[in-house]
């Protein structure tokens, strides 16, 4: 994102930002994110670090002693303005006077972070340094006074790793890049985001793990545990219900109490519960007419009351501010009042004017001591833990080459094998035609902060030929100055545009119908790749985008129609974010590889599954729906692409109504049985699997069920399966999905004949709905149903147990009051 932040600020509508500080303000920002070289004491035989090289230990130095008595000593030390210099971050390259990255004037401890906390030097507290994003570490990888490189690695996108259902792959993916960011000095990953997918048109999905909560809470957990396992922290994006990107910073979002509960925020609690982020970072959008980050029942009576949250919240960069407009004019100051005492502890990524506002509010007491410590207590307990507090020597010079690795393998387990019609895959050693021009531009993610400044991308051709296979080179000499000279004319519109000006796919190339016959003529096979990019400020079009464009069926069909007459098999690669349609076109080919966006190592991975190295075994986290239309969003969604972070705000779609209630993704199509192209949870192997002997620990639920079920290699080669646990809960007096996935595992790769025997359990709030009108999770009498399968349609066994009596699990706090009425949808 940064870069399109700074090229937007290079706008010369948009310069007076940078405005005439810059050269004063450069210094100010090295003092005030320096902290001062700190020597070390020895007391008791113990060495502690002198941090206000006073030769003293004080209280907050001791770390032998209690956290809390640390923290409420160096409260007691703070003035008024350290406190709210520290609440609120030390602002933004290019923003009220912090010098911008471009033109390589650099700022900052790690060039290209997103943002820190400012320093108390007279205390040796340094400055925290936070950067993005979801698909690695994401830094300047150059610098002006260094010849060396600071190259990140790119990790699979969101979708992608949570694609793999394997929670210990993911808890090395997070651990790889947890050492990037502290061996790069950095201290708090902005990551992982785990917004549910609403809509397959949110520009940000691809960062996003899916439309379940349960698959983005167990990821997001196990990312988080990975990341942290360093010594290093994250921030779990974006809190809560940040489904779209039009109108991202102003947009109200209508919801009631059990859709938020249930669906949006579940994700949330489970990652907080299983892995205690560092911290949480609140959304833009507003929550039935509140911005989220100044939201007290988010914030803290579900966040921390409920869920025991214990690190800090932090704003999206600029949360509060309704608009661009709003962010450039100095008149204007986010809530800061109502966001303090929300519970948001740090506004990002900082203000001079919302600095001021909190000095204001402190003199005139509308922003209590009490609230104003505990806020300073949360953040400089982030602050205590970081490896800048202990003066880290980073190495700038992670493992990059061992971490390609891990990406590697991920990005094989992320590939969901959506169709292989007379197992056209895997594919010998062949010499294969590569059309659609992604195949040479492979996407390794999307845009905006969620992108990694990588070293480099294996495209697919590369990784094919890596793998030993001849590429068709007819058609290479076609593709490959095309490319070429479209990059070029694209480049030269943008240029000619502005900066504001959005990327626009290069169009298909048109082959007559002889070339597609020569080129079927002299190959084995055929790949055809279709590729999609989004990112941060827009939503993803109907047209050209969900849909394929006229350019791509044309070309999947001149080629299935050249490859078939000859006998030979058409594979379509989708190297894609998000959701795409494939109802239309799917009966024309023989296979299809959902490849997804899987980072650096993407064309290698591909390669690795083409060729059988390796055995396909990712699932969808989503549905693929037959049409758009049939998307339960689809009519309260408004489409809209134009570019909205910043510069374009949409002042008509200031408002979104959730009115599909609890009934997203899988939860709706199989309720109102809808018949999906692709349901939530497929995924083919190109071996086979049983699952059998569905055991339940018990018969009447009692506080907890185990269920255990025999998964058996019964094919030919070694593979992988996810088992999903899906719940049917009874009818009562509450609507009900007609089942919701309540646990999942994936084996370990299994011989051909090999079982093993798979755990799962089923605890009480996983049979209860939330009940609105008794503000509490509820689950209700009745019989339930355990669905144990291999998608969410697929079920190979079933079992029931009976709860004898209506059971409150949990009483909460008042929460999400309506500020309109709507109508929810209803079975
Ligand atoms: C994005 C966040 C990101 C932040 C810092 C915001 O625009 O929404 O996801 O962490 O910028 O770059």
């Amino acid at each position: 994102m940064l870069l399109i932040k700074y090229q937007i600020i290079m706008n010369p509508n948009k310069i007076i930002l940078v405005g005439s500080l810059f050269f004063l303000t450069t210094q100010a920002m090295a003092q005030a994110q320096v902290a001062p070289i700190t020597a070390t004491i020895t007391f008791n035989g113990k060495k502690f670090t002198d941090l206000n090289g006073n030769g003293k230990l004080d209280i907050f130095e001791d770390t032998r002693l209690p956290i809390d008595t640390r923290l409420n000593n160096i409260v007691s030390l703070m003035t008024d303005d350290e406190k709210a210099n520290i609440m609120t971050g030390i602002g933004m390259p290019g923003f009220d006077g912090v010098a911008p990255i471009i033109g390589y004037v650099e700022t900052g401890k790690v060039p290209g972070a997103a943002g820190g906390t400012f320093a108390i030097p007279r205390l040796g507290i340094p400055t925290v340094t936070v950067a993005d994003g979801p698909a690695g570490l994401r830094i300047a990888p150059t610098r002006s006074n260094t010849d060396k490189t600071f190259y990140c690695t790119a990790f699979p996108v969101g979708t992608a790793l949570a694609s793999t259902w394997n929670e210990a792959l993911v808890k090395s993916v997070g651990k790889a890049m947890g050492n990037e960011v502290k061996e790069y000095g950095v201290d708090v990953l902005l990551a992982p985001a785990l917004n549910i997918h609403r809509s397959p048109l949110c520009g940000r999905n691809f960062e996003y793990y899916s439309e379940d909560p349960l698959v983005a809470g167990k990821i997001a957990a196990a990312y988080v545990t990975g990341v942290q396992s360093n010594g290093v922290g994250t921030s779990i994006k974006h809190f809560a219900a940040n489904n779209q990107e039009t109108n991202r910073l102003g947009v109200n979002e209508h919801v009631s109490e059990r859709a938020m509960r249930e669906i949006y925020l579940k994700g949330f609690e489970i990652a907080v519960k299983e892995s205690q982020p560092w911290t949480v970072m609140s959304s833009y959008n507003l929550i039935d007419g509140t911005y989220t980050s100044a939201r007290r029942d988010l914030l803290t009576d579900i966040l921390r009351s409920e869920w025991g949250f214990k690190g800090l919240v932090m704003t999206d960069w600029f949360g509060g501010y309704p608009s661009f407009n709003a962010i450039a004019n100095p008149a204007y100051v986010s809530d800061v009042v109502k966001q303090e005492t929300a519970g948001n502890d740090l506004l990002m990524p900082g203000l001079k004017t919302q600095k001021e506002a909190i000095l204001k509010a402190i003199k005139d007491g509308s922003l209590s001591k009490q609230t104003v410590n505990q806020n300073v207590k949360r953040i400089m307990k982030m602050v205590f833990r970081s490896p800048a507090m202990v003066n880290f020597k980073y190495s700038d010079a992670p493992d990059l080459k061992a971490h390609a690795l891990v990406s590697r393998q991920a990005a094989t387990e992320a590939m969901v094998l959506l169709k292989n019609e007379h197992n056209a895959l895997p594919v010998a050693v062949s010499s294969i035609a590569a059309f659609g021009v992604t195949t040479y531009n492979f996407y390794a993610g999307g845009t905006g902060s969620g992108d990694v400044n990588k070293a480099y991308i294996v495209s697919l051709l590369e990784g094919l030929k890596n793998a030993g296979y001849s590429l068709n080179n007819d058609l290479q000499n076609l593709y490959e100055p095309y490319i070429k000279q479209k990059t070029n004319e694209e480049n030269e519109r943008r240029a000619k545009e502005g900066v504001m000006a959005l990327g626009v796919k290069i169009a298909e190339m048109n082959l007559d119908k002889t070339q597609y016959s020569k080129v079927a003529a002299g190959s084995t096979i055929a790949l055809v790749t279709i590729g999609r990019s989004s990112g941060e400020g827009a939503d993803r079009g109907l047209n050209d985008d969900f849909n394929l464009s006229q350019g791509e069926l044309d070309m999947i069909n001149n080629v299935s129609d050249a490859f078939h007459a000859l006998n030979k098999k058409v594979i379509v690669i989708l190297n894609v974010g998000g959701v795409v349609e494939t109802a239309s076109w799917k009966d024309k080919v023989d296979g299809i590889l959902l490849a997804w966006q899987v980072g650096q190592e993407g064309g290698n991975a591909v390669a690795d599954l083409l060729s059988g190295k390796a055995n396909p075994s990712g699932k969808l986290t989503m549905t693929f729906p037959m049409q758009y239309s049939d998307v339960p969003t689809a009519k309260n969604w408004v489409i809209n692409t134009k570019v909205s972070w910043m510069g374009t705000d949409e002042p008509n779609l200031q408002e979104t109504t959730y009115s599909e209630g609890i009934f997203v993704g899988y939860r709706y199509y199989n309720t109102f049985n809808v018949k999906p192209s692709y349901e939530f949870g497929y995924g083919l192997s190109y071996t086979n699997f049983e699952v059998n002997n569905l055991q339940l620990s018990n018969k009447t639920f009692e506080g907890n069920i185990t269920v255990t079920v025999d998964v058996k290699n019964s094919g030919e080669k070694a593979g992988k399966e996810v088992v999903e646990l899906y719940l049917s809960a009874p009818a009562g007096k509450l609507q009900k999905p007609t089942s919701e996935l309540k646990a999942f595992a994936k084996t370990r790769q299994l011989k051909p004949g090999e079982t093993q025997k798979i755990t799962l359990s089923i605890k009480e709030k996983d049979l209860a709905s939330f009940d609105e009108k008794a503000s509490a999770w509820v689950a209700e009498a009745g019989t339930y149903k355990v669905l144990v399968g291999t998608s969410s349609l697929n079920i190979k066994q079933s079992a029931t147990f009976t709860l004898p009596a209506d059971k409150i699990v949990e009483k909460t706090h008042p929460a999400f009051a309506p500020d309109i009425a709507f109508v929810e949808l209803k079975k």
